[in-house]
């Protein structure tokens, strides 16, 4: 027997019923994020290396060994996205568009990929929904996304969150943090980890999002990022929690939140589910203000922010059943006998060209198995053509929530579905 081939290990087929809870999720986000004027962009999932090095950071998680990255034909470096933002910053500064409009408001939706340890709600490639604001400096922009994604995750009925945010101020605020956590880390860095050792001399921030115990209890008491900030920052900062107030959404201020992007200037946020069902991969979006990243891929200097949500996540904390998120065919057309089939097919043809979703078996089957299947689709209405209604020109239609049924004439089939599906 011919050897059996599967998917890649973290990659992950998405099949019905499954797709229609994505389908629905995802259309909410597009909805939603049109009626706050983001419109949608698509990037190209393979980008070269040097665009997330630099844009993400070298001394990140991500760049150092997350990414997918290999040689093309021409030996250039090509990297598999790990994530949306520095794509979009380098659509934008490719396409001019700070010089055809002053403010740009972007969403993108799509695969991403890295090369991480898998687990429930982390995966090698996973799904992100994202947004990009470019030209808008007021931390009310900020607050706008973050009382976006309340009311989304709100209306798909996820509720049991909290909104985290914190600032990493500008350079100069994270170079003074900087020295403040070296100073205080340096009398125990033996006593950190491999990792944390070198990141104490690469890029000391992360150390304070390190999994490992003995680190983790280390930083406890490790300085805030807060009492770093400078007059400027500080201000943003207080705009940024004003305005969420204004617009009822509750947060809480995380000052060891340091997010592992390098990139991020400023507001950064991330909001944390408490479902069951995510295990540790609690956080379903994360986002910020990357003031410096546009001019430091090439570009005019733009301030910027947004936020990804993943996929995966949104959908493992919906709850209800994927066949809820299905729609029901609004007729099912049940035909047995002689002369039936091009009845039925013409039927079909007619119903779906007025805008109903019919199903039909092409299979020959009894009308008892039919019956089943439309049942089992939670068709609203079920057409009947046996020989006796090719004879007379007349089927039966029955209403299957109401479990009634009635005669109507072949030629009036539609009209009449037409009428009682748009009611
Ligand atoms: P990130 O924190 O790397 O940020 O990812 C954002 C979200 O993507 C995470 O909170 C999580 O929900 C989801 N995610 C990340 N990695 C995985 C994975 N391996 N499996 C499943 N889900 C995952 C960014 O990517 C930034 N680009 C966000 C941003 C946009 N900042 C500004 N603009």
């Amino acid at each position: 027997m011919a050897e059996t081939l599967k998917s890649v290990r973290g990659m992950n087929d998405l099949l019905p019923p499954e797709s229609a809870k994505w389908h629905y999720f995802e259309n909410r986000c597009r909805e939603l994020f049109s009626r706050y004027g983001y419109q949608e962009v698509r990037t190209p999932i393979l980008e070269s290396t040097e665009l997330f090095s630099r844009g993400i950071g070298e001394a990140t998680d991500i760049v150092e060994k997350e990414m997918f990255t290999f040689p093309d034909k021409s030996e250039r470096s090509m990297t598999m996205r790990p994530e949306g933002t520095a794509s979009c910053v380098r659509a934008y500064i490719q396409h001019s568009m700070h010089r055809k409009e002053p403010v740009t408001r972007w969403f993108y939706s799509g695969p991403m990929f890295r090369y991480e340890r898998m687990q429930t709600g982390r995966y090698r490639q996973f799904y992100q929904i994202g947004v990009e604001a470019y030209g808008v400096a007021e931390a009310t922009v900020e607050a706008e996304q973050i009382a976006m994604l309340h009311e989304l995750y709100s209306s798909v009925g996820i509720t049991n969150l909290e909104v985290l945010i914190n600032s990493v101020g500008n350079s100069e605020d994270r170079g003074r943090y900087r020295d403040a956590l070296v100073g205080y880390i340096t009398p125990f860095k033996d006593e950190l980890c491999g990792d944390c050792q070198r990141r104490l001399e690469t890029n000391p921030l992360r150390i304070l999002d390190c999994k490992v115990k003995t680190c983790k209890a280390r930083m406890n008491d490790a300085p805030s990022i807060l009492n770093s900030l400078g007059e400027e920052s500080t201000k943003h900062f207080g705009e940024a929690q004003s305005a969420l107030t204004s617009m009822g959404v509750p947060f809480t201020v995380d000052a060891r939140m340091v997010r592992g992007l390098d990139y991020y200037t400023g507001t950064v946020f991330e909001i944390v589910a408490s479902t069951k069902s995510l295990g540790t991969q609690s956080t379903i979006v994360a986002g910020g203000r990357y003031d410096g990243l546009v001019e430091s891929l090439g570009g005019p200097s733009v301030p910027a922010v947004g936020f990804a949500l993943g996929v995966e996540r949104a959908i493992l904390s919906l709850t209800g059943d994927s066949e809820e998120y299905r729609s029901a065919p609004d007729v099912f057309i049940v035909a047995h006998g002689e002369g039936t089939s091009p009845i039925k097919l013409a039927l079909g043809a007619e119903l779906r060209g007025a805008g109903l979703y019919v199903e039909l078996e092409h299979r020959v089957t009894s009308m008892k198995s039919q019956f089943k299947r439309a049942d089992k689709l939670g068709s609203h209405f079920v057409v009947v053509i046996g020989e006796a209604e090719v004879e007379s020109g007349v089927v039966k239609l029955k209403n299957m929530q109401q479990r009634s049924e009635e005669e109507v004439r072949l030629a009036e089939v539609q009209r009449v579905l037409s009428e009682r599906c748009g009611e």
